[in-house]
């Protein structure tokens, strides 16, 4: 099926798409995004996403006063266009064309805007017992000290994706130079001890995930599993009974091997499957 595309302000297919060289987002990588995930048709926080590409844009100052309306009616018209299955929709916004390369901006902006959708496999429920664990290794953070702001400029984040890949596992946990866990090079780590559900503090080391604070919502407004937002120790990763990655495409996706270690037994834990079941049922309320 041909890909419908949006590119400032109009739709098109794919390969009608096309942006100028001196675009700062090719040229520097100067511009944020936003993955949406959605399932048939219905979106997994959507005013979460756009919140935040609203404060990633605040945050490199990019003016785009875009209402959440507006994002909205964009990213339903490419579900439709589209087949409307399980799609996340990408968000890209640049700080556009200037005419020459240079690193300073000027005041005024003209963002170059673009959006597309992706296939996202089926929610885990339909096969949940049949989930199996993910294979992980572990790497000093190499990235940016601004890594809240959800930055197109992901070299960083690349390099240590591929040392995963490239080893043939799904991800790569990172941790700082004080060996406190920050995230991993696509998604948060949630690290579990004694039924006690843990997971990094909000700071410039890591992205606020959304799938993360859904997931923190779900576990204190529906469980009365201890839940807290401190500082997560290599050692402590190490040692957990369960280890849970989570993303807008992974949702909450669970660790069994770590740099080759079982984590605990190296089974699917059971409280992974008790948030997990959990999240199905209300990941749509966000
Ligand atoms: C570095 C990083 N951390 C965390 C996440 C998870 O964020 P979200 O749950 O909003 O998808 C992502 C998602 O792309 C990411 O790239």
């Amino acid at each position: 099926m041909q890909q419908t595309v949006y590119l400032n302000d109009q739709f098109m297919p794919l390969e009608q798409a096309k942006i100028s060289p001196l675009d700062r987002g090719f040229l520097f990588g100067d511009g944020v995004y936003e993955v949406i995930p959605s399932y048939s048709g219905k979106f997994v926080g959507f005013d979460l996403h756009i919140e935040r590409l609203k404060r990633s844009l605040a945050a490199i100052k990019i003016e785009l006063n875009w209402t959440t309306d507006k994002w909205r009616s964009i990213a339903e018209r490419l579900l439709e266009e589209n087949g409307s299955g399980n799609l996340s929709v990408y968000i890209h916004v640049s700080r556009g064309a200037d005419v020459k390369r240079a690193h300073a901006y000027k005041t005024f902006n003209s963002p170059t805007v673009f959006a597309l959708t992706t296939e996202i496999p089926a929610p885990k429920v339909a096969n949940i017992d049949k989930v199996e664990g993910l294979s992980v290794v572990t790497q000093e953070d190499i990235r940016w000290q601004r890594c809240d702001v959800k930055s197109t400029a992901l070299l960083g984040n690349i390099m240590h994706f591929q040392h995963a890949y490239d080893q043939g596992v799904a991800e790569t946990i990172l941790y700082n130079k004080d060996r406190q866990v920050t995230e991993a090079s696509t998604s948060n780590v949630f690290v579990i001890k004694n039924n006690c559900i843990t997971t990094p503090p909000l700071d410039s080391q890591l992205l606020p995930g959304v799938t993360r604070h859904i997931v923190l919502d779900i576990i204190r407004s529906k469980t009365q599993y201890e839940v807290g937002e401190e500082i997560v120790t290599f050692d402590d990763l190490k040692q957990a009974d369960e280890v849970w990655l989570t993303s807008a495409s992974k949702e909450v996706a669970p660790v069994t091997l770590i740099d080759g270690d079982p984590v605990a037994d190296g089974k699917v834990g059971g409280l992974w499957l008790a948030i997990m079941s959990l999240f199905e049922q209300h990941k749509f309320d966000a």
